[in-house]
Parts: structure tokens; C-alpha cells; sequence
């Protein structure tokens, strides 16, 4: 039996630290034996969810002189969200890493805690929807000037960027394209101005790309994608130095905050992120091909497919080029539509980065804000599919796809 008085008085101690590993301990020996602390309670060799938002001051607030060495409200920290950020701070090669409700919420807390007034924001005209929403919606309501580039302009980003520029924003492999850009270059360019350098790494992962190696001053993600890699939780991450991490509303204030169960679902999800993205990696690569060499299928985007130029910066950036593939098949929506429906191994669905195969029409679901002529002039086919190929037998994918287009005669 445990006395109240015990109750009241559990001898918390600060927060433990993670297990520091060695430095050649490769990527797959870290997401799985990274983020690990002593259990003191249990000896838990999974980490438990603490799923309290509150944690006890048995002395009083007053008695403590480190506030920040405790828990106290889990929107500040929580011992179950701290796992994932830390896996991914390692990943990323970044000092501090933030998780927050979602992809959109982490953009959303980087943006308004970075931006401001008279300030101009830089960002590619073809990338997520609801990024490039947030971009022309809400930042010109607060006196922000943002630029949106096209995909030849962004080739030369030195032309772009100037004083005034406070935030460039990309995205490689974009979304929906796959289209390759230079971290580097665009790094150095924005390195010559003073202005900060974001890049979204959904789609590569940081097991195909590390944005901050390339330069890159933070670097974000929706981690309801490959990192959950399930299709069961929404979450975003934000990774990059301290110093501008502790900028990013520290507290949680915007309320942008991960529920500690989607935070251990993401840590538990994460130690097979290694195994899963090469099998995704295998099955974007040989589907790509195959569907390349396929009489119906008109054009296939995969990174570094488009030109020399891309396959050459591809080759320097990326480790492994991922499951996304996009394809705009003979016959436009009409027979984009009766060739999903021909698919047994792929839902039809959107979101992307889980085991299971996906497909959206992105003109119908990610870009439907976007008028018919704008998604032509950004090379939107409106019957271009987007494939999210998951860990299936590429083999059976490569059948399931080539049956499909063949009855389309
Ligand atoms: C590349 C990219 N970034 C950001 C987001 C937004 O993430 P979330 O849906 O987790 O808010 C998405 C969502 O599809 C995405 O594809």
C-alpha cells in the first residue's frame, strides 16, 4: 500500500537525458536503440505514454530553482513527445527538434514565429497545397510580401533572393511533381542575403536527404507521411539549430501541440523507418521504370527523371529517390480514373508515405484549390496520378499496374 504522503512527495528527479550512442552506430542501430532513458518506475524497454498534460510540484512551485530541469504542462513537454523529436534531431543532424499536431502546424508555428511585418517570403509556385495556401492567404493579411517562382526560375536562385528577402521556402522533391531542386545553391544564395533557407523534407525523408548538411537553416516535415509511415497518425516536425528552434514558439502558444499517444505511435513507428524507406526507394525506382516503358503512360515524374540537370543533382543530394511517383497517362482524367479503378494493390486515397500503396488525382484532391488554367501553366496534367507506392512485393505492384493499363487497351 502507498501512503498519500508518498503520493505527494514521489522524489521527482530532473529529466533523465538520452542515451548518448557511438558515432559510428549506423542509421538503423539508432532509430532503434536512439532516444532511450532509463524507466526508474518499471525498467520499460518501451517507453511509456504519459498521457498526463500535468505533472506534480510536490514542494511548490516556489522550491524549485530549475523549472526547466521538470515536466509541468505537456503543451511546454512531455516525456513521451520528447521521443520521436529526438530520433528525428539525430536523423536530421540538427541541435533541437520540435513536434507539433501536424505538418501544417509546424509551418504554420515556423512561419508566424519567424516572419514579420515588411518582411518578403520566397517559395516555389508548385508545392503542397495547403503550403502554398498558407503562403498567399495568411501572411499578406499581416503586411508580408510573398513571391511565388516558377520551376525554371528556381534553377537560378541567386536572381531571386535579395535583402529583403527574409524566408525562402522549398520543397525537394516537390509535391506532386517529384521535380529535384538544389539544396546547396539555394542555401548559398540565401546565405549571401542574411535570409533563412526552410525546406521541406516530407517527401525524401531524412533517411534519402539531409537539408541541413546541404546548408539549409531548418528544415520541416509532415511526419503523418513517411515517419508515422502508417496512415494512423497526423503530426509535424520542425528540426534545425537551437537557436532558431527556441524562436519557434517555444511554448506551444500557437497550439499547434502533439497528443503524447500520436507522439508514441511516431516513436514506435520511426525505429523501422531505415527498413521501410528502402523497400519504398526499391519500389519507386521499379515502377517508374516500368510504367516509363509502358505505351499508354505519356510522362513519368520521378526524381531525377526529368533532365540531366535534375538526375545530376539528385545523384548529389539524395541517398535513395523514394516511393513517389507520378504519372499522367494517354486519355487524360477520363482514363486516369478507369485505370485506378483497375488496381488491386493501390487505394485510391489521398496522403501518402504509408506501407499501403496510394493514389491521388492531385488537380482533384492536394491542388483543387487551383483554377483548371493555373495547374495547366504549372505542368499539372488534370489526369496526372500520384503514386505513393508502399512496401508491397515490387514485383506484385510492377503486375498489378501493367495489368491495369493493358485492359485499358
Ligand atoms: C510535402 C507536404 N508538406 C506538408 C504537408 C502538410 O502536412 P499535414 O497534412 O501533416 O498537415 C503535406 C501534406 O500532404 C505534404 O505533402
Amino acid at each position: 500500500m502507498t501512503d498519500l504522503d508518498e503520493l505527494q512527495d514521489p522524489g521527482r528527479r530532473p529529466r533523465p537525458r538520452f542515451t548518448v550512442l557511438p558515432e559510428w552506430a549506423g542509421v538503423s542501430t539508432r532509430l532503434v536503440h536512439g532516444a532511450q532513458r532509463p524507466d526508474y518506475n518499471a525498467g520499460a524497454v518501451v517507453p511509456p505514454v504519459y498521457r498526463s498534460t500535468t505533472f506534480h510540484f510536490p514542494s511548490g512551485f516556489s522550491e524549485v530553482t530549475d523549472r526547466e530541469s521538470l515536466y509541468e504542462y505537456t503543451r511546454l513537454a512531455n516525456p513521451t513527445t520528447e521521443v520521436p523529436a529526438e530520433l528525428l534531431r539525430d536523423l536530421e543532424g540538427g541541435e533541437s527538434a520540435r513536434l507539433f499536431a501536424s505538418g501544417m502546424g509546424a509551418f504554420t508555428s515556423l512561419l508566424l514565429s519567424l516572419v514579420r511585418t515588411g518582411d518578403e517570403v520566397v517559395a516555389l509556385d508548385m508545392i503542397y497545397g495547403g503550403t502554398m495556401g498558407v503562403l498567399a492567404d495568411l501572411l499578406p493579411r499581416f503586411g508580408v510580401t510573398v513571391r511565388f517562382v516558377n520551376e525554371r526560375d528556381a534553377r537560378e536562385p541567386e536572381k531571386l533572393l535579395s535583402e529583403k528577402t527574409r524566408l525562402a521556402v522549398i520543397e525537394s522533391p516537390t509535391n506532386p511533381l517529384l521535380t529535384v531542386h538544389d539544396i546547396a545553391r539555394w542555401a548559398k544564395a540565401a546565405d549571401a542575403v542574411g535570409c533563412l533557407l526552410a525546406v521541406d523534407n516530407t517527401f525524401a525523408t531524412p533517411i534519402n536527404q539531409n537539408p541541413l548538411a546541404l546548408g539549409a537553416d531548418v528544415v520541416y516535415h509532415s511526419a503523418t507521411k513517411y515517419l508515422g509511415g502508417h496512415s494512423d497518425l497526423t503530426a509535424g516536425a520542425v528540426v534545425g539549430p537551437q537557436d532558431l528552434l527556441s524562436r519557434i514558439d517555444p511554448r506551444g502558444d500557437y497550439g499547434s501541440v502533439l497528443d503524447p499517444f500520436a507522439a508514441y505511435l511516431l516513436g514506435r513507428s520511426m525505429k523501422t523507418l531505415a527498413l521501410r524507406m528502402a523497400r519504398h526507394n526499391e519500389n519507386g525506382r521499379r515502377v517508374s521504370e516500368a510504367l516509363a516503358n509502358h505505351p499508354r503512360v505519356r510522362e513519368v515524374r520521378y526524381p531525377g527523371r526529368a533532365s540531366a540537370e535534375e538526375e545530376e543533382i539528385a545523384s548529389r543530394q539524395m541517398r535513395g529517390r523514394g516511393g513517389m511517383v507520378s504519372v499522367a497517362i494517354e486519355g487524360g482524367a477520363a482514363a486516369a480514373e478507369q485505370f485506378l479503378h483497375h488496381l488491386r494493390f493501390v487505394h485510391v486515397a489521398s496522403s501518402l508515405g504509408g506501407v499501403d500503396s496510394l493514389a491521388s488525382v492531385p488537380g482533384l484532391t492536394s491542388h483543387r484549390h487551383l483554377p483548371p488554367k493555373e495547374l495547366e501553366r504549372r505542368g499539372i496534367d488534370p489526369g496526372l496520378i500520384r503514386f505513393s507506392f508502399g512496401i508491397e512485393d515490387p514485383d506484385d505492384l510492377v503486375r498489378d499496374l501493367t495489368e491495369a493499363l493493358d485492359q485499358l487497351g
